[in-house]
């Protein structure tokens, strides 16, 4: 399959293609890696749904011993309601307490997710806390929060592709594409 035919007619631009995010995440994995060496007990803790593609990528570039969960929050950040409320809908099923523990996140944006979720688990007593976030929008921040392991800062477009959705859709696409503004108008 070409390119041309994997690019939907909805994707202005490529932002980041499969050979430099598939780069970007060696990197990651032997950071963490070396980073995590000798630890016993990590603890990947994926954000659904977003995050799925990027950890399975790095878990697997991963030379550490680790186990995989995932728990999945929602965010009321996109209009609506109470902005920047978060809510759990899905808990791991990991007892992270006295573990070392990696959050995997797809994307921060307003920071309010991440955040959210840093707190609850500081809550829980791990034996460490990081966070290791593909990419951010550093325009967008309304709360602070600290990445340990970062991809990529990127501009603030809507992007689609690894993972990422617009209406649940191109979650599947292997790249990163800026969607074409009337798209979301
Ligand atoms: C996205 C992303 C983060 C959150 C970041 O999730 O995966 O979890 O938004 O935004 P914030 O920094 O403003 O809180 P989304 O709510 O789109 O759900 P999804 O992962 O299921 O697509």
């Amino acid at each position: 399959m070409t390119d041309e035919m994997r690019i939907p007619d909805s994707i202005e631009r490529v932002l980041l293609d499969e050979e430099t995010i598939a780069a970007r995440v060696r990197e990651l994995a032997a950071r963490i890696s070396a980073d995590y060496a000798g630890a016993e007990d990590l603890v990947l803790v994926g954000v659904l749904k977003g995050a799925f593609v990027f950890l399975a990528d790095l878990a697997r570039r991963l030379t550490v011993p680790h186990h995989v969960d995932f728990i999945a929050l929602s965010s009321y950040s996109r209009g609506a309601i109470s902005a920047g409320a978060v809510r759990l809908i899905m808990d791991s099923r990991i007892s992270i307490t006295g573990r070392h523990v990696l959050v995997v996140e797809d994307i921060v944006d307003t920071g309010d997710t991440l955040d959210y979720l840093l707190r609850t688990f500081r809550a829980r007593q791990p034996a460490s806390l990081r966070a290791c976030v593909l990419l951010s929008k550093p325009e967008r921040r309304k709360v602070k929060v600290e990445i340990d392991y970062l991809g990529f800062e990127i501009p603030d477009k809507w992007v689609v592709g690894y993972g990422l959705d617009y209406a649940d859709r191109f979650r599947t696409l292997p790249y990163i594409g800026m969607l074409k503004r009337e798209v979301y108008g």
